[in-house]
């Protein structure tokens, strides 16, 4: 079957820090559910999102999030890919920008594709193939199940 990864930055309306549990939380249910994975990066003013699986799910999940208030999207990439680079069995990880944080800085308006790959490097470095889930703890930590 066909895999596409959609990548995407938006500026946020409200500081992530304080939505991004919930968005972590129903995004973890729904995309688990359509097999899709994905990765989740942000900063005090941005956030950066790879999501991979089946074409038509990633795409109608991606409908939800261009709608959602609480950010406005700045670009977006679709790539058909070969092979996914995020782990199916992580349905949303989690960066922080302290991760990647030169790239977040000079790349993100000029070099999507640059900032993408990079985004996926730190994923996949940071949750190996054996973790099966990361969500975010009340204390602001990345937990592991
Ligand atoms: C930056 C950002 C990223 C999001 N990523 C996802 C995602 O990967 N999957 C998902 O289902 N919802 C994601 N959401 C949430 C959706 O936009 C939408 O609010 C949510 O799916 C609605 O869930 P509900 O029907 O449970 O309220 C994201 C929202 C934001 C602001």
């Amino acid at each position: 079957m066909a895999s596409v990864r959609v990548s995407y930055s938006s500026i946020a309306c409200a500081p992530p820090s304080e939505v991004i549990a919930s968005i972590i939380k129903a995004s973890e249910v729904r995309n688990a559910s359509n097999a899709c994975s994905g990765l989740l990066g942000w900063s005090e003013w941005r956030y950066l999102q790879i999501i991979e699986g089946d074409s038509s799910r990633v795409n109608s999940i991606y409908k939800l999030i261009e709608n959602d208030p609480r950010h406005n999207i700045e670009w977006c990439i679709e790539q058909d890919v070969k092979h996914r680079s995020i782990v199916p069995s992580l349905p949303m990880g989690y960066l922080d920008s302290s991760e990647f944080p030169e790239i977040l800085k000079f790349h993100v308006e000029h070099d999507p594709l640059l900032l993408v790959n990079h985004l996926i490097s730190c994923g996949a470095k940071k949750y190996p193939s054996s973790i099966s889930a990361a969500y975010l703890s009340f204390s602001g930590e990345i937990k592991y199940i």
